[in-house]
C-alpha cells in the first residue's frame, strides 16, 4: 500500500447539475439572463437560482446581478474548475467525476484516498495547487498555484501489478497527443515517465498502486505539467526545466489542455481495457526519446552506462553496456541521464 493514507475532509462533490445548468444558460446568454428564466428551465425557486449563483462566485465565475435585468457572465474563472473542464469533454470513463481542490497536499494523495472509499475508475483530482506535491524517487514536486496542470486519475482495470507500467504508458502517450494539438509542440517521452521538449522536461507522472495478491484493486497515475510559468525564476530546475507556454510563446488554456488530456487518455484507456495495448505501445515507443542513446542508468546504489538498444512491452529498457552485453532495467527507483 502506498504511504500517507489519512481521513480528511472531503470537498463538496463537483457534480451539481442545478449548478452546471445555471452556468450553461449564463453562458449561453449573450446579454443578462432573467432569475425568472433560469428558474423555470431548471424548475427550481428564483433563491435557488440565486444560491448557484453564489456558489458560481465562489468558484471564481464573475457575475453581474442587476436588478430587472438579472444575470450575466462577465468573466471565467482563471481555474481548471471542475465545471468548465467537465462542460467541453464527452468520455466513456475517465474524467466523468472531477474532483477539484484549490489547494491541497498532493493530488495523488487524494485519489488514493478516494480510490480507498470506492471513487469510480476515471475519476480526476485536479488542483490548482499542492501543498506538498511529489515526483518519482521521493523528489518534491514544484509548482507554483494556478499556472500548471497538477492532476491525478484513478484507474481500475482489473490488471496485474507488473501491467502497472501500461497505464503510465497510456497516460504519457495521451498528455503527448493533447500537447501536440493544443499547443502545436512536438513533446516526447524520456523512459520511464518523464515529458520532454527538446531537452528539457516539462512534464513528469507517478503511479502509484494498491494491489491484492496478483490483482491491482486501483492504480493512481499522477500528471504534472509546466504550462504557464516560468522554471528560470526556480534556481532548484532552471536550466533542466522548461514550460508549454514558454516553448510555445504563448499563454495556454489550462482547461483546453486538461480536456484533450482526458480526452486522449480516455480514448487509449478504452483501447487498453479491449485488450488493444499494443497499438499503444507501438505509438508509445515512437515517441520515445532515449531509444539509441548513450545514457547512465542510476539507480539506489549503481551507475550502469550504455546504449538503449530498446524497450519492451513491459516498460522494461534493454541497455547495450560497453562490454558487448545486454541488461535489463526495469523501470522501478531508477533514474535516466543522457551522457554528454
Ligand atoms: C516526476 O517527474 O518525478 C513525477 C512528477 C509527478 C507530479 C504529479 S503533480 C500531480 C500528482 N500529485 C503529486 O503529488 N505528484 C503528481
Amino acid at each position: 500500500m502506498p504511504d500517507g493514507f489519512e481521513k480528511m475532509p472531503m470537498p463538496k462533490l463537483a457534480g451539481n447539475t442545478h449548478l452546471k445548468k445555471t452556468l450553461r444558460l449564463i453562458k449561453s446568454s449573450p446579454g443578462y439572463i432573467s432569475g425568472e428564466e433560469i428558474a423555470r428551465a431548471l424548475r427550481i425557486s428564483r433563491s435557488a437560482v440565486w444560491k448557484q449563483i453564489c456558489r458560481l462566485r465562489q468558484e471564481g465565475f464573475s457575475i453581474d446581478a442587476r436588478s430587472g435585468a438579472g444575470y450575466r457572465l462577465l468573466s471565467l474563472p482563471d481555474k481548471v474548475s471542475a465545471y468548465e473542464i467537465a462542460e467541453g469533454i464527452e468520455t466513456v470513463s475517465v474524467g466523468r467525476e472531477i474532483f477539484y481542490y484549490a489547494s491541497t497536499e498532493s493530488t495523488n494523495k487524494v485519489a488514493k484516498t478516494r480510490a480507498l472509499n470506492g471513487a469510480a475508475d476515471g475519476s480526476v483530482i485536479i488542483a490548482e495547487e499542492q501543498t506538498r506535491g511529489r515526483g518519482r524517487l521521493d523528489r518534491n514536486w514544484l509548482s507554483p498555484p494556478g499556472k500548471n496542470i497538477l492532476l491525478s486519475i484513478i484507474f481500475r482495470p482489473g490488471i496485474q501489478p507488473r501491467e502497472v507500467f501500461s497505464l503510465t504508458m497510456l497516460s504519457s502517450l495521451g498528455v503527448i497527443k493533447a500537447i501536440e494539438s493544443r499547443c502545436g509542440l512536438s513533446a516526447s517521452i524520456k523512459w520511464p515517465n518523464d515529458i520532454y521538449i527538446g531537452h528539457l522536461k516539462t512534464g513528469g507522472i507517478l503511479t502509484e498502486f494498491n494491489a491484492e495478491q496478483d490483482r491491482v484493486d486501483f492504480a493512481v497515475v499522477g500528471i504534472g505539467l509546466n504550462v504557464n510559468f516560468d522554471p528560470a525564476g526556480y534556481p532548484e530546475i532552471a536550466g533542466i526545466a522548461t514550460s508549454l507556454s514558454r516553448e510555445s510563446g504563448k499563454e495556454i488554456s489550462r482547461v483546453s489542455l486538461v480536456q484533450a488530456m482526458l480526452k486522449e487518455i480516455d480514448t487509449l484507456y478504452t483501447v487498453f481495457k479491449r485488450g488493444g495495448f499494443s497499438q499503444i505501445f507501438v505509438q508509445w515507443k515512437a515517441c520515445s526519446m532515449v531509444i539509441g542513446k548513450a545514457v547512465t542508468v542510476i539507480s539506489q546504489n549503481r551507475m550502469e552506462h550504455g546504449v538503449v538498444d530498446s524497450i519492451r512491452e513491459d516498460g522494461c529498457l534493454i541497455l547495450q553496456v560497453e562490454n558487448g552485453g545486454r541488461k535489463q532495467i526495469f523501470s522501478g527507483d531508477v533514474s535516466l541521464r543522457f551522457q554528454e
